[in-house]
């Protein structure tokens, strides 16, 4: 399903990787030495004192002029990367359209239930800057914004189908550190265009997979691949805060990424209504950006929360912020833990502790996992 790119498309595309490269790799860390030699030495002479919060050295940093060019730099980087799989997209998408009706009626399954309408704190959003965010829809049959976003990631992960490694290091950890839970019911909770889900049919193929979303074209389109990549997954529009399945229903609830897309007063929600699906003895895994704020320093913290002010990422600063243990044992969860695990395309190690390191780089993932 995914879209095909020509010669000048596929040139174009390597020119804008090749600019977010540099930007990322060779200007990113001349925010610390001018952090060091001239923001933080600038705002002593001040104020007599050190910055003391996030907001502080943010403020302080906005104004400095290495780090304002790499801040305009990441922001073109990202307008550059969605215009030019807009026009890949564009150009195939009635192909991409003809092929999802054609593997329609596979083994899995889309289902939109009628009058459904994502919520405000997504719909609103252009997420990661992506033109029209995740919810951009003109109908039934349009997959657009799932093929933007899977295009997208393709390139942002130099070559890779996004995050699927997520997936697996969600199984590896779930296999090894609850070796009695035996899955046959799996939820996975904003699913977008699977990139994770399909390790969950694949290391446990008794279950059956059920996949949620509140973009209309993402699972449509999550729903077309995984068909054409002979995934049996159900896939549906829903909001993790109120799902529409039984109580007591499912073995396992995961999610990837999603939590730092959810808005704040969302967050509980969801936690209350993972505990409501599950059987007793069920588990949640929900993965995360080894983003926690309470293990950073105040230069990370502002390098990381970029995103909330200049990449459509309004929760992230927040929701990094947030103690999601506390929240997950308010929803009357038990055996609560949370940690980092290091990122691995090997699904059988072994995964089950979790690690307490405290300068996470992006080579770990944030795991917050309990049972009911
Ligand atoms: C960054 S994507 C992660 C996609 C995928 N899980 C992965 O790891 O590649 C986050 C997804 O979460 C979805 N999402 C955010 N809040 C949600 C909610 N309350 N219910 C369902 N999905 C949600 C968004 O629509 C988006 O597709």
């Amino acid at each position: 399903m995914m879209p095909v790119s020509t010669h000048d498309e596929a040139s174009r595309q390597d020119y804008v990787l090749a600019l977010k490269t540099h930007v990322a790799r060779q200007m990113t860390p001349g925010n610390k030495v001018e952090m060091t030699h001239r923001v933080v030495p600038a705002f002593r002479k001040a104020h007599g004192r050190e910055p003391a919060s996030r907001q502080e050295l943010r403020a302080a940093m906005e104004r400095a002029p290495h780090h304002q060019v790499w801040g305009s730099l990441m922001r073109l980087g990202q307008e550059l990367m969605w215009e030019s799989v807009e026009d890949t997209v564009d150009r195939q998408l009635e192909v991409l359209e003809a092929k999802a009706r054609k593997v329609d009626k596979g083994r899995g399954s889309v289902t939109i239930p009628k009058g459904f309408k994502p919520p405000r704190y997504i719909e609103a959003v252009d997420v990661h800057t992506m033109p029209g965010g995740y919810c951009d829809d003109t109908g039934d049959q349009d997959l657009r914004a799932g093929a933007i976003y899977d295009r997208g990631a393709f390139m942002y992960h130099h070559g890779k189908r996004g995050m699927d490694d997520n997936g697996r290091l969600i199984v590896s950890f779930v296999r090894t550190r609850y070796p009695d839970l035996k899955p046959r019911l799996i939820l996975d909770m904003g699913c977008s265009v699977d990139h994770a889900t399909t390790a969950l049919v694949d290391f446990f193929p008794e279950a059956e997979v059920h996949a949620i979303d509140l973009s209309l074209p993402m699972v449509r389109y999550a729903h077309a691949c995984a068909e054409a990549m002979g995934r049996p997954i159900h896939f549906k529009a829903a909001n993790a805060e109120d799902t529409g399945y039984h109580d007591d229903y499912f073995d396992l609830v995961v999610s990837s990424n999603m939590m730092h897309e959810t808005s704040l007063a969302a967050a509980p929600r969801i936690f209350t209504e993972c505990r409501r699906i599950l059987r007793d003895g069920g588990a949640i895994c929900h993965m995360e950006v080894p983003v926690r704020y309470k293990d950073l320093s105040l230069y990370d913290q502002v390098m990381r929360g970029w995103q909330t002010y200049y990449n459509g990422e309004p929760f992230w600063n927040a929701v990094c912020a947030l103690d999601l243990v506390a929240m997950v044992k308010a929803a009357n969860f038990s055996d609560v833990a949370d940690g980092y695990l290091k990122r691995t395309t090997a699904p059988d190690r072994d995964r089950r502790d979790l690690l307490q390191v405290g300068d996470q780089g992006n080579e770990y993932r944030y795991m917050l996992t309990a049972r009911k």
